[in-house]
């Protein structure tokens, strides 16, 4: 038995306006400094599998009924991960995701599921999503201050905790801020929880952009299994360049067995947010991983931090206030002009905007950004 899909026919006119949006997408990749979404990984060779309707509907490690999927693939992606996140070998389990709202979302939900009663804590810096997430699964929750680098503030933490002891804490910690990159200290917060004497708790780590690479910076971030996080959230669009939003959530897997069921209509546990899953999404992260390795990574992500120190040097040579975190790759400046933010798509949030040094970002980029910035200001003055 063979099987083929259909060559469908598309009217001139609308051939046109694909390769329109082709070239349109051309121009904005080029003038794109103030997201972080990586460019550099052409993954042309996976195009043959758009012709298949991939789904990795239910858990990746169990077999279901429909076999159209690349658990395989997504297996290995997440055994990689879970590696470089030092989870405990017998004690993991994970899937990939839409992104990582949906991977911030799930360390909550698990977090809900085995400390019903607990209060979630997070920084004034969290992704805003965050309190969208806790509105969906109605938990309790306390804003943290954050120190001016971005930092949670560890005092108002451990005060906050301390005066709340009857509710067990689910902390809600940021590795990388969305705005500044600054990145909450996993096991400082674990020690806040053990000083405390606190029995019962969860600290979940949003690690979006900064997961992909933490376990290649020297010294190592404190952000994962091993300094005391029971779940992560990575995502595979940012640093990993996967072409379509995805992410990667990991979790213990103790806490996941508390909210999986049998499901006869998929023949398989239901253990993820969504039914259907992106069955692209692995195969692209699987690309990226076996073609670079983590020699590749690692290189990656030092090209970007020379990047980001030559911005911050740049930028300051021409009297632009630019500061960064330390081995970060977001440089943060005083918001420039409103039309050099929208020529460069800059993200800006109260009076500051950044450039992510994403490993495709050039020196010519960031010198007409540097000069764009300059000619503005002079004209504003
Ligand atoms: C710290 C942080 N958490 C969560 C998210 C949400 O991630 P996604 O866009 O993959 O849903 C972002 C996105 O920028 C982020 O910066």
């Amino acid at each position: 038995m063979e099987w083929k899909s259909t060559n469908t026919k598309l009217p001139v006119a609308d051939q046109k306006r694909l390769d329109a949006l082709r070239e349109r997408l051309d121009q904005d990749a080029v003038f794109e400094l103030g997201y972080p979404v990586a460019f550099d990984i052409n993954h042309a060779r996976l195009a043959p599998f758009l012709n298949y309707n991939i789904n990795n509907i239910g858990d990746p490690f169990q077999r279901g009924h429909y076999r159209l999927n690349t658990h395989e693939f997504e297996r290995e992606v997440l055994e990689f991960f879970a590696q470089a996140a030092r989870a405990p070998a017998d004690d993991w389990w994970g899937y990939v995701t839409n992104g990582s709202t949906e991977g911030n979302l799930y360390g909550l939900y698990l977090a809900r599921e085995s400390l019903p009663n607990g209060i979630v804590y997070f920084s004034q810096d969290s992704h805003y999503s965050v309190r969208k997430n806790l509105h969906f699964l109605n938990m309790r929750h306390i804003m943290i201050r954050s120190q001016p680098h971005g930092e949670i503030d560890y005092e108002d933490l451990r005060e906050s905790i301390k005066i709340r002891r009857d509710a067990q804490p689910i902390v809600f910690a940021n590795v990388g801020t969305t705005m500044k990159e600054a990145r909450d200290n996993v096991g400082i917060i674990r020690s806040i929880l053990d000083e405390l004497a606190i029995e019962q708790s969860y600290l979940h780590s949003d690690a979006a952009l900064c997961g992909a690479y933490c376990a290649y910076l020297e010294p190592r971030p404190s952000w994962d299994f091993a300094d005391g996080a029971d779940s992560i959230s990575i995502s595979g669009h940012k640093f990993l360049g996967a072409p379509v939003p995805c992410g990667i959530a990991l979790a213990r897997r103790r806490n996941v067995e508390r909210i999986a069921h049998a499901v006869a209509y998929i023949g398989t546990v239901d253990t993820t947010v969504t039914g259907s899953r992106n069955g692209l999404s692995p195969l692209m992260l699987w690309h990226t991983i076996r073609s670079l390795g983590k020699a590749g990574l690692r290189e990656r992500v030092e090209h970007a931090l020379q990047m980001a120190a030559y911005t911050e040097t740049t930028f300051r040579q021409v009297g632009i206030d630019a500061w960064r975190n330390p081995q970060a790759l977001t440089v943060v400046f005083p918001s420039p002009a409103q039309s050099v933010c929208t020529k460069w798509q800059l993200a800006s949030n109260e009076g500051i905007s950044h450039v992510i040094c994403m490993p495709h970002v050039t020196r010519a980029q960031i010198d007409k950004l540097r000069d764009d910035i300059v000619v503005a200001a002079g004209k504003n003055k």
